[in-house]
């Protein structure tokens, strides 16, 4: 069987999608999910995606914009600090920062991001609200390569969720998380055991 990939995981919040990811390496085994995660990493402390990787026995690394001069230092360190540990795929899972030239010079075409609307509709940091203010009946969440753009990088997987007449941001986005979470457990999953290629803008997973 092929070795199971490194995964390296970055994260903002309370890393609910983190926690899937944790929870599907432990009930398959390493072997069995095809990947295993050596390392989270976030550009803010104090969130409990870091408390979720320190309970599972993660290390972990912070690299917040404000200890740097520049953008461009904070991503040659956010790059830097994820290739310590020799990661296969970078999963985006819920982290708030567009990374910039020299971490996508790294990890282009092996950086996975999950973004919460149907992608091209809706980028951007508040992709329910903007469905939701929009009128959109359905919207939901995309599995994506990272490019140099805001959420334009090749569609992996995408996800429906019906809005709700009732719905507020927050109801809605805990619906969209739900299916957010198995989406990107089903794709990290099958891009580490198949294998994939990207051609243009279509992900083919072998
Ligand atoms: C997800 O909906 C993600 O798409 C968005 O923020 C949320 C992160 O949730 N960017 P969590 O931190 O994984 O719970």
């Amino acid at each position: 069987m092929a070795k199971a990939k490194r995964l390296v995981v970055l994260v903002s919040g309370s890393g609910t999608n983190l926690q899937a990811l944790l929870d599907a390496v432990a009930d398959a085994g390493t072997e069995g999910y095809g990947a295993e995660i050596v390392a989270v990493g976030a550009d803010r402390e104090g969130i409990e995606g870091l408390a979720r990787a320190e309970r599972a026995g993660l290390p972990t690394f912070v690299c917040k914009v404000k200890d740097y001069d520049t953008r461009e230092e904070w991503d040659a360190a956010l790059a830097g600090a994820t290739a310590a540990y020799e990661p296969d795929l970078v999963v985006s899972a819920g982290f708030m920062k567009i990374v910039g030239k020299e971490f996508l010079a790294r990890f282009g075409g092996r950086f996975v991001n999950t973004h919460p609307a149907l992608l091209p509709s809706f980028p951007g940091a508040h992709g329910v609200r903007d469905a939701l203010a929009y009128g959109a009946r359905v919207t939901g969440c995309t599995v994506h390569f990272v490019d140099d753009g805001v959420d334009t990088g090749p569609i992996i997987a995408q996800g429906v969720v019906e809005v709700r007449d009732e719905d507020d941001e927050s109801a809605l986005h805990e619906r969209i998380k739900e299916v957010e979470r198995r989406l990107l457990v089903d794709v990290v999953g099958r891009l580490a055991r198949n294998g994939y290629r990207i051609e243009g803008r279509k992900v083919v997973i072998q």
